[in-house]
C-alpha cells in the first residue's frame, strides 16, 4: 500500500502529521489543504482542525469516495455542542462535572459557551464580578458547571470503526500564564507521557472501555480521533471535556514520541510504541494572543538540531518569516529534561512581540 494523501489544515499539528506521513513506508505522496476541494482527490485525508470536521466535510469526501481520518459529522457533535457531550456522558454512566444553575453563585464555578470556541469559551471564575465580566465579553449561550480540582491529562484515541487505539497520556497548558485568572488559550505548551499511579491507570483503562461501549451502542461508524479532556478528581477520572480530533500541542508531542509508525497505527491497527524520556512542545505566540494577537514581526530562529520547529501563524515572504496569528511557533524536543532546551531555544529566538509561558516543567 502506498498512498497519496491530504492532511486538512494549516497549524502547528497538520504539520507534524504530515511530517509522520511523509516518513512513513505507507505514504507516496502529501500535502497540506486548507479548502475544500475535488480535484485531484487523494487516496486519504487526515483530518486536524475541528471546523472542518464539524462542518462535515468528512462526509462530503466520503461520499466522493475518498476515504477519510476524521469524526463525521453526527459524532462531530461530541465537540461542537458540550451539553449534547454531557448526555452521552450521563447515558453511559462516564464521570463528568455536574450542571449548575445559570444564576448559581457557588464559587469556584465554570462558565462554558456553547459552541466552538477554540478552547477559549471556558474560564473558571471565581467571583459574581468575574462572572459578570466574562460571560458580558462572551457575548455567546453558555451553561454552567460545577468546578472540580485536580490534575488534568489529555487522552488522545483513534477509533477505527470498531475499538479505540489509545495514545499514552500527555498533559496541556491552556491558560496564557501562570496567573489563574489568565484566559484559556488553544494551548501554550504540552508534554507526554504523564506519569499516573497503578490505580490511575487502571481508572483511565475503565473509563477508556467505557467510551469504547459508548461509541459502538450509538453505532459510531467513522474512523477519527477522539479527544478526552480528564481530570483526577474523588479518585476517579472525569471528562470535562470531548474533542473530535488530535489536540494542538498535544499532537506534536505524541507523534514526536512514537517509535513506530503513525500511519501503520492508523491504517494497520498497530498498538503504538513509544521511545524513553519525555517529549515537550513549547508554544511561541504573539503579543495580545488570544484576543488580538499583533502580526508582521520578522522572526529569526537560532540554528539548533535538537530542535524542531513547526510553523502555526507564520507567514514567508522574500525568503524571510513573520509572525502571522495568535500562536505563531510550535517548538518540540524530547529527552529527560525537554523544557530546559526548549526555554534556551525561545529565548534566542527574535521576534518583536513574542510571548511564550516560562512556567511549564514534567511535573
Ligand atoms: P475545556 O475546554 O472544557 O477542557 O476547559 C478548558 C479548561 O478549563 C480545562 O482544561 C480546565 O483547566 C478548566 N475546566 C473546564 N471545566 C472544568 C471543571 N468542571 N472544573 C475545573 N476546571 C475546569
Ligand atoms: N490543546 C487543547 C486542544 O487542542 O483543544
Amino acid at each position: 500500500m502506498s498512498l497519496d494523501i491530504w492532511v486538512y489544515g494549516s497549524g502547528a499539528r497538520e504539520r507534524a502529521i504530515f511530517e509522520s506521513c511523509e516518513k512513513s513506508p505507507l505514504c507516496k505522496s502529501v500535502k497540506l489543504v486548507n479548502e475544500f476541494c475535488v480535484e485531484n482527490l487523494p487516496d486519504l485525508i487526515i483530518f486536524g482542525p475541528e471546523q472542518p470536521i464539524c462542518d462535515g466535510l468528512v462526509d462530503k469526501y466520503l461520499k466522493l469516495g475518498v476515504q477519510c481520518i476524521g469524526v463525521n459529522h453526527k459524532f462531530s457533535r461530541l465537540e461542537s455542542s458540550k451539553l449534547l457531550a454531557k448526555s452521552f456522558m450521563v447515558k453511559y454512566g462516564i464521570k463528568c462535572a455536574k450542571l449548575l444553575p445559570v444564576e448559581s453563585n457557588v464559587f469556584p464555578q465554570v462558565v462554558k459557551a456553547v459552541g466552538l470556541f477554540k478552547g477559549k469559551g471556558v474560564k473558571v471564575v471565581y467571583n459574581q464580578e468575574q462572572k459578570n465580566e466574562f460571560t458580558r465579553k462572551l457575548n455567546a449561550r453558555y451553561f454552567i458547571e460545577e468546578y472540580l480540582d485536580g490534575d488534568e491529562i489529555s487522552l488522545m484515541s483513534y477509533f477505527d470503526g470498531k475499538k479505540l487505539i489509545n495514545f499514552c497520556p500527555a498533559r496541556d497548558f491552556k491558560r496564557l500564564n501562570d496567573d489563574i485568572n489568565s484566559p484559556n488559550t488553544g494551548g501554550m505548551g504540552a508534554y507526554c507521557p504523564v506519569d499516573l499511579t497503578d490505580f490511575q491507570l487502571n481508572k483511565l483503562n475503565a473509563y477508556l472501555l467505557k467510551l469504547q461501549t459508548a461509541l459502538i451502542s450509538e453505532g459510531a461508524d467513522f474512523k477519527g480521533f477522539i479527544y478526552s479532556g480528564l481530570i483526577w478528581a474523588n479518585d476517579d477520572w472525569y471528562v470535562l471535556e470531548y474533542n473530535v480530533r488530535l489536540g494542538d500541542p498535544e499532537c506534536q508531542v505524541i507523534l514526536n514520541h512514537l517509535k513506530n509508525d503513525f500511519l501503520s497505527i492508523i491504517l494497520n491497527g498497530e498498538v503504538p510504541q513509544y521511545n524513553s524520556g519525555y517529549s515537550a512542545c513549547l508554544t511561541i505566540a504573539s503579543k495580545g494572543y488570544p484576543d488580538n494577537p499583533l502580526k508582521g514581526d520578522e522572526i529569526i530562529l537560532p540554528k539548533c538540531d535538537d530542535i524542531k520547529v513547526y510553523f502555526a501563524g507564520v507567514k514567508e515572504q522574500n525568503g524571510k518569516l513573520y509572525s502571522n496569528g495568535g500562536r505563531v511557533l510550535s517548538l518540540c524536543t524530547s529527552g529527560k529534561n525537554p523544557f530546559e532546551k526548549l526555554y534556551d531555544f525561545a529565548d534566542k529566538i527574535q521576534m518583536q512581540n513574542k510571548i511564550f509561558r516560562n512556567d511549564i516543567n514534567i511535573s
